[in-house]
């Protein structure tokens, strides 16, 4: 028989939780899903690049052309004044003619004096601008401020005998396309990010699906079917995985046909030895043989065990806690085992699978040993099931040859203990399947400890 086997996917080990650095702290607020990640490589860059152009806009093209205007109206503004003073009388005809070609509504109010303006701001962005252009051009106190709707910005100087009241309209001073600008800028990035994200879902889409069908494969529970869908790269990666999802099957199925026919094939001459002994009379070689053939059944028994380890259970909720009840209570010697269980540990497992792994493991506790103690407990979203014994132990070299099938270490090859040394290989089977790790320590009662882990 050969002991090349081939074990289902395990899952990814149960790490400790990584130790905190710079690295790792920044990594927190990374997003942790494909489908996060991306959407941060795909719009991080283009809300920086926008707020670029945005900047850039607003320093040199919107400000530049705000100076721009706001320095020809006050221009105008000032050549209004030296009209007026320079001819009273013909105040009207140029006021007149300023509306008709400059846009500008101008009154003049004799006697009047200039108040601080108290009036709401007109335009907070393009207000200094204007007073700056003002300051340069206009010699005299003056005040600007809104004028009937917002869309007006008035303009009140000082003169020698009056204020002179010049009412602009909001689109000489002042750039509109700006807003539209930006407002073109947001929608088109709101409307590219939400096409990314419509994309990018349908790329992430059979990728999860692969991780969940590898996920579910490795727990044993591959009802799934998966068709390879997506870009290249996923389909090629779903299609080598339905390949070696076929070929563990496969392999597993042909392993355990083989096995189930070389047991049962072995059984019925096996049967037949037993009823000739019967018939024999009784002496010591009768015995003897007697004894072999009960230890070969065993084998047999164990062969079979180990064949249907991969079993076409189907897995259900099963309370652990009950199953480790069971099995200790259904083993010889079982007094000796001292349960620490703080309650019900409900998972999904193949029940009669796992109860053969527990009772392999408890068993080899009491074969080696004479005090065993069995703890379960929930620990980061997975069961631990500890199995603790004051026995010989197992040196460290040996721990993972102890796995494979048929080994023993030699103290314990003596009959008395007797064994085939599949217990542990099937133990480790039945975890793999369930997606769990079987590992050996040292035990702080002198012996083995045997930590099963199984995730929930
Ligand atoms: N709790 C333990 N303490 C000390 N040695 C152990 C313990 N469990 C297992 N071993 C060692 O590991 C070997 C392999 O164990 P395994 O359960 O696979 O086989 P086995 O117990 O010999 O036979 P069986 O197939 O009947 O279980 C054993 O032969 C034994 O030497
Ligand atoms: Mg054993």
């Amino acid at each position: 028989m050969s002991s090349d086997r081939i074990d289902a996917p395990a899952a990814a080990p149960i790490l400790p939780p990584a130790s905190i650095g710079i690295g790792a702290r920044i990594k927190q607020f990374l997003p942790r899903t494909l489908e996060g990640r991306t959407f941060l490589i795909i719009v991080l860059p283009v809300v920086l690049a926008q707020f670029i152009t945005v900047y850039i806009f607003f320093e040199r093209h919107f400000s530049a052309l705000s100076v721009e205007l706001s320095r020809s109206v006050a221009g105008e503004v000032a050549m209004l004044i030296d009209e007026t003073e320079r001819d009273p009388a013909g105040r009207s005809q140029v006021f007149a003619s300023a509306a008709d070609t400059l846009d500008l509504e101008v009154e003049f109010e004799p006697d009047e004096h200039l108040v601080p303006d108290v009036r709401a701001h007109w335009n907070p962005l393009i207000e200094p601008i204007l007073a700056t252009a003002l300051e340069e051009r206009v010699a005299r106190p003056f005040t600007i401020g809104a004028y009937g709707d917002d869309n007006w910005a008035e303009i009140r100087v000082q003169l020698a005998d009056g204020v002179l009241d010049v009412r602009s309209p909001q689109r000489r001073l002042f750039s509109y396309t700006a807003f539209v600008f930006i407002g073109w800028v947001i929608g088109a990035s709101l409307l590219l990010t939400w096409i990314a994200v419509l994309f990018m879902r349908n790329q992430v889409r059979p990728i999860r699906r692969l991780a969940l069908a590898a996920e579910n494969f490795g727990k044993g529970r591959d009802s799934m079917r998966l068709r390879p869908s997506g870009a290249l790269e996923v389909r090629q990666a779903a299609a080598a995985f339905i390949v070696m999802r076929d070929r563990i099957r496969r392999q597993i199925g042909q392993r355990t046909e083989m096995l189930a026919g070389v047991s049962h094939d072995l059984r019925t001459p096996l049967t037949r030895m037993k009823l000739q002994l019967a018939l024999l009379r009784k002496s010591e070689e009768t015995e003897g043989l007697q004894a072999d053939v009960v230890e070969m059944e065993t084998m047999i028994d164990a062969y079979l065990a180990f064949a249907r380890g991969e079993g076409g259970e189907t897995p259900v909720r099963t309370d652990l806690a009950q199953s480790l009840r069971d099995v200790v209570g259904g083993l010889p010697g079982g007094d000796a085992v001292t349960l620490e269980i703080a309650g019900p540990i409900e998972i999904q497992v193949r029940p009669m699978a796992m109860k053969r792994c527990l009772g392999n493991l408890v068993g080899n506790a009491l074969r080696y040993a004479k005090q065993v103690r069995v703890s379960a407990s929930w620990h980061h979203h997975a069961v631990s099931i500890v199995i603790d014994d004051d026995g010989p132990g197992i040196p460290e070299e040996s721990r993972e040859d102890v796995f494979r099938p048929f080994f023993r270490l030699d103290p314990s090859r003596n009959v008395a203990t007797g064994g085939v040394g599949l217990g542990l290989s099937i133990a480790r089977d039945i975890a793999h399947v369930h997606g769990g790790e079987i590992n050996l320590e040292d035990s702080p009662m002198g012996g083995l400890r045997v930590v099963l882990i199984l995730p929930g």
